[in-house]
Formats: structure tokens, sequence, C-alpha cells
């Protein structure tokens, strides 16, 4: 068993050194994005488009620029660039999460003898949306955009890891 401040070291190191991988795709913006420029046609929840299995896997936002570039109903929307339509896709691929919740789940498997028991209930505190660990008595939340840390064993305010974006760039590419 490591101590609470060496457990805090190491997640803080670990997760630093990973780097943000291209094309990752936020169900929030994807979701903001598609309430706003699909819904008119395609209905909420998004279940109108005729063949779902177009949005499946990482041809959909190829995918979802043919219908743009074919469907002259869509032509409007060429504006949208490569990145709208990656968070388009992944808002489709999973419009029932959110990105904090990917994002703890991810580390839930990630690092499972520092979050644990896994599968913990995200609630909200303070502006945190957060999940609480009991059997390692420490909470991982997000506030402002900004992921934090904090181990119940040790006195002190939460620890600011690093952007969230950063994080769920990481569970994005681990398939959450
Ligand atoms: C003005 C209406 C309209 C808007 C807005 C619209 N679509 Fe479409 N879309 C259509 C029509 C009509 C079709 C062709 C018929 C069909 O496949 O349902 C289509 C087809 C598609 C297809 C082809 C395959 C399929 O399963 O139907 C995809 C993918 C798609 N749209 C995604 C989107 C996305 C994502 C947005 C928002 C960025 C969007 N559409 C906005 C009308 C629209």
């Amino acid at each position: 068993m490591t101590t609470p401040l060496l457990r805090t070291a190491l997640l803080a190191g670990v997760l630093a050194g990973l780097a943000l991988p291209a094309g990752a795709g936020s169900v929030d913006k994807g979701r903001t994005l598609y309430l706003n420029n699909c819904l008119v046609c395609h209905g909420m929840p998004p279940d109108q488009l005729s063949n779902p299995s177009v949005l499946a896997g990482t041809d959909a936002p190829a995918n979802i620029r043919h219908a743009i570039n074919s469907q002259v109903q869509m032509r409007h929307l060429a504006t949208l660039t490569d990145t709208d339509l990656a968070n388009i896709a992944t808002f489709l691929g999973k419009p029932s999460t959110t990105d904090a919740d990917r994002t703890f789940d991810w580390g839930e498997t990630a690092y499972p003898e520092l979050l644990a028991p896994a599968k913990a209930k995200s609630a909200v505190y303070d502006g945190y949306y957060y999940r609480y660990y009991s059997t390692t008595n420490v909470y991982i939340g997000i506030k402002n955009g900004r992921l934090y840390f904090l181990d119940g064993n040790v006195p002190g305010e939460p620890l600011d890891l690093a952007p969230a974006d950063y994080y769920l760039g990481q569970a994005e590419a681990a398939g959450f």
C-alpha cells in the first residue's frame, strides 16, 4: 500500500505525461452542435437517422461530411469543421453520457487501485462534478474545465491536476 502523498504524486505524474490524441471527440460539445444544427430534422433523441450504422466507428465524421455534401437539405452545414463533425459523431455514439462521466469511467479502469471501488456514483458539490471512492477515500472532480484530485486522508485543498479536456482525450482514445 503506497502512502497517500505518493499516490497523489503518482496520479499527477502519470497523467501529466500523456498527450491529447488528435481527433478526440467531446460528447458535450457534440450535443450542443447537434441541438443547434441537426435536431430540427433528425430529432431528439437522435433516432431519426435512417441508417444508424453510418455513425459507428471512426468513419462517422466522414459519413456526416458525405451526407452534408450529398443531401441538398444539409448543404448549409458545409461550414462545420472536421472537429465539429468529430464531436457530433462522438455525441451520436454516446448520447446519454457526459464528458465528465466518460473521464471518470476511464480513470477507474486506468487507475483501479486508486479509484476504488469502480462505478462510483457521480454527484455535485460546490461547483464540482465529482466521484468519491470509499475504499481509498479519494475524490476526483471537474470544476470550470479543470480536473481535481482530493485525498481524504490528507488535509488540504483539492489538487488541480490539468484541464479536463486533457483527460477526456485519454478516455476517448481508450474507447470511453
Ligand atoms: C434541413 C434538414 C436537415 C438537417 C438540418 C440535417 N439533416 Fe441530415 N439528413 C437530412 C435528410 C433529408 C437526409 C436524407 C434522408 C435520410 O437519410 O434520413 C439526411 C441524411 C443524413 C445522414 C445520412 C444517413 C442517415 O442515416 O440518414 C446523416 C449521417 C445525417 N443526415 C447527419 C446529420 C447531422 C449530423 C446533422 C447536423 C450537423 C444533420 N444531418 C442535419 C436532413 C437534414
